[in-house]
């Protein structure tokens, strides 16, 4: 199969309304999309990423009213929505009957969000219906965020990329669920935790684990090919001191450590730019003559959370 990386939000829609799968940008990560509402053009999701069917997808549509076709909203749900919608903030909600099982892998909630990218939201309203999508990229690989990263592992198996540039957020959203008093994160991502307190005014808490079927819950995702440890590094270095480090760190450069090159995400000290820098980043250290990557561990504010729950589970615990 042929592979466009174009612009042309027309042959995109095109693509789609045959059931063919294509790629689209989002202000969080590249996605693989499909109509959420036709079986057969889901499962190609799922064998293309080489993802478990038990592992179920997010629903994109343009507008909130939208997402009421689809999932049962309350009236928290439905203001956290209209506040942060569009934008890296996904809600796991009681999925009404419209939704196929196969999207939700048999659970009886869906997660549904309205990603905040210009020529996405036009292609949603262009063909009407909802699209299926993980992010782009093999299961259990580093997240897309230019539409090169998509080309680099789809060519050949999707006929066409949808090129909005580089991925301003650069970390999946944040999937919440609203309770009665209280809210719980499914996972960390792109929407502050802080922000989503603020707007409800609920607390804010992660989920219990073993609650979800998020494959954000599984331990080790997000991983590059070569080994990943995250702590102090200075610490981590005497180890390894014979072996060809990359470090990524936040703000400190550690090219003074030998044998090391320093990614720093953000010399000015900015969680968002050094999440938007982080999945880049890792895939140009994987790509280039490593042995391992050394990761320092980020502030845990803002977007620090979803910043070192990535790092975490890039660890090269299961290989
Ligand atoms: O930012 C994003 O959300 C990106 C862009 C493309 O929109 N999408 C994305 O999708 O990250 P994916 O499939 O890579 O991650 C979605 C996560 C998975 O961990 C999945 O298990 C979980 O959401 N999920 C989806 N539907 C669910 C459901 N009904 N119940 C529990 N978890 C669900
Ligand atoms: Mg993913």
């Amino acid at each position: 199969m042929n592979t466009i990386i174009g612009h042309s939000i027309f042959e995109a829609a095109g693509f789609l309304k045959r059931d063919a799968l294509v790629a689209i940008p989002t202000e969080t990560v590249y996605g693989l999309a499909a109509n959420a509402l036709v079986e057969q053009a889901v499962v190609k999701i799922f064998e293309t990423k080489n993802r478990p069917r038990f592992n179920p997808l997010i629903l994109h549509s343009y507008a909130a009213e939208m997402l009421l076709n689809y999932a049962e909203f309350t009236a928290t749900a439905l203001k956290l929505a209209k506040a942060a919608m569009p934008g890296p903030l996904a809600l796991l909600l009681p999925k009404k009957e419209t939704v196929p099982d196969i999207l939700t892998a048999g659970s009886a909630k869906v997660v549904v969000r309205i990603p905040k990218h210009a020529m996405s939201l036009e292609l949603l309203q262009m063909i009407g219906f909802p699209l299926a999508a993980p992010s782009a990229n093999p299961f259990g690989y580093i997240s897309p965020t230019t539409a090169q990263h998509v080309y680099k592992n789809f060519a050949g198996k999707i006929p066409y990329i949808l090129d909005g540039g580089p991925c301003q957020v650069g970390v999946e959203s944040t999937i919440a669920e609203i309770m009665e008093d209280h809210i719980l994160i499914h996972r960390n991502g792109g929407m502050a935790i802080e922000d989503i307190q603020e707007i409800t005014g609920l607390d804010v808490i992660p989920a219990p684990k073993n609650s979800s079927l998020t494959s954000g819950k599984l331990k080790s995702h997000y991983s590059p090919a070569i080994p990943l440890h995250m702590g102090e590094i200075e610490t981590l270095y005497q180890e390894y001191v014979e072996k060809k480090i990359a470090v990524v760190s936040f703000c400190r450069d550690y090219s003074y450590l030998q044998g090391v090159d320093s990614f720093v995400l953000s010399p000015e000290s900015s969680l968002s730019v050094a999440a938007t820098n982080l999945f880049q980043t890792l895939r140009s250290i994987d790509a280039g003559h490593y042995d391992l990557i050394l990761a320092e561990r980020f502030p845990d504010t803002g977007l620090g959370k979803a910043i070192n729950d990535r790092l975490q589970r890039a660890q090269w615990i299961h290989k």
